[in-house]
């Protein structure tokens, strides 16, 4: 068992490793105050391929592998979180699900300019009444004939008013509960489409999230996902893999706040001597070191797993359970390593610590990943 990465995901990582640090760290403080969308990173993260990573060259993706891509997300989140689950929703929700489950007509024209960053796009399921309980979708997309009539409200969605193409999961027969539902693609612009009001966060400032509201949208037949009735399990398959993603993410801010956490232990004198060398210090260090590590782990065994063709929706829901409890345990303990320099913005890990608890609500709460990993236990 090799646990290296090859000489291709290290370029990979010194990549995003060098944008991180040149072109996200300088206004991360300022985008979180403001609520400012990183949208010239954005453009740049296009050019350098990181929005369609996964995608085939043939519909205008890098083509690479799911440890590139997670690779590559643990270093954007290190230093910036919102552009890392900009990134990650428009590869894992948006890419991925189109690549494997929409048709040649609608790769041609969405998921090219999706791939290469020249545009953004969102993934619309969550609604006021149908967040872990994804089947009770009360938005309806009825059936017209040659279109579907789209009414409904979602809430909390990434990228929600910075995307210009929407995968919207909608019911459309009721009677066949989840066998009912459907999947979209919904142009921004649309009659009908309107993005709501923006959510003001604890974290994740930089990316905005919105209400979506749809009202008689006229969607053409042909910008259904799949078959008729298949979007529940397309919804449930592609959050297997956004799983991976908010892992990557997870794993990333949990990384940044140790280096933070460190290099501070190692030059901040206490009592005669840097702090790193007092135990209650260097104790708190040497268990953030391991549970990062072990992240890591589970968080490479998904992303190899998903390049291998298996079934991820176990590992990717492992990866993200544990990766984002230690995001969320790291960073606490990176304030306290701080004291009170921690508690202040500029030294970045009080805004990782709130960065940190969404990991554990989106795309799944950490209870629905419990839900997953035991029903695959009965297995
Ligand atoms: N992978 C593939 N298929 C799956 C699946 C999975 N993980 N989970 C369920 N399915 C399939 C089942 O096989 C079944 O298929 P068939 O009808 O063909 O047999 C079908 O889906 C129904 O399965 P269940 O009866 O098990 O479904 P359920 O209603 O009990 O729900 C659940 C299961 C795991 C709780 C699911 O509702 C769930 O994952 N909820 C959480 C939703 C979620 O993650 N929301 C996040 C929103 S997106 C977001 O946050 C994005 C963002 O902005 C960052």
């Amino acid at each position: 068992m090799d646990f290296t990465l090859s000489p291709e995901h290290l370029m990979i990582q010194q990549a995003a490793r060098d944008f991180a640090r040149t072109e996200l760290l300088p206004g991360v403080i300022e985008r979180d105050r403001t609520q400012t969308f990183p949208h010239e990173a954005v453009k740049k993260m296009g050019s350098l391929g990181f929005m369609g990573m996964m995608v085939s060259p043939k519909y205008g993706g890098a083509g690479l592998d799911a440890v590139s891509y997670v690779v590559a997300i643990e270093e954007l989140a290190k230093v910036d979180a919102s552009a890392a689950v900009v990134m990650s929703v428009n590869n894992s929700l948006v890419c991925a699900g189109l690549e494997k489950y929409g048709s040649e007509e609608q790769k041609q024209k969405y998921l090219f300019p999706l791939a290469r960053g020249e545009v953004v796009g969102a993934f619309a399921l969550s609604e006021p009444e149908a967040g872990s309980d994804s089947a009770s979708q009360k938005t309806t997309a009825e059936d017209m004939g040659n279109y579907y009539l789209l009414n409904g409200t979602k809430n909390w969605i990434t990228n929600g008013s910075s995307a210009t193409y929407y995968i919207v999961i909608a019911q459309s027969n009721p009677k066949k509960k989840h066998k009912g539902i459907n999947a979209f693609i919904i142009e921004r612009g649309w009659k009908g489409f309107q993005v709501g009001a923006k959510e003001d966060k604890l974290g994740i400032r930089g990316s905005d999230t919105h209400t979506l509201l749809f009202n008689d949208v006229k969607v053409p037949k042909s910008n259904r996902i799949g078959g008729e009735g298949l979007g529940f399990v397309f919804a449930m398959d592609t959050l297997n893999g956004g799983r991976i993603g908010i892992s990557a993410q997870a794993l990333g801010i949990a990384a940044g706040a140790y280096e933070i956490a460190l290099n501070y232990a190692k030059t901040r004198r206490t009592f005669g001597k840097e702090i790193i060398r007092h135990q209650a210090i260097g104790f708190k260090l040497a268990d953030m070191h391991v549970n990062i590590a072990a992240a890591r782990m589970l968080v490479y065994k998904a992303a190899a797993e998903k390049d291998r063709g298996l079934d991820i929706s176990e590992s990717g829901a492992m990866a993200k359970l544990y990766a984002s409890k230690v995001a969320m345990e790291t960073t606490t303990e990176a304030i306290q390593v701080l004291g009170g320099c921690g508690y202040v913005k500029e030294y970045h890990v009080e805004r990782m610590f709130r960065d940190a608890k969404i990991t554990q609500i989106y795309e799944g709460t950490s209870e629905i990943q419990k839900i997953v990993i035991s029903r695959a236990l009965l297995k």
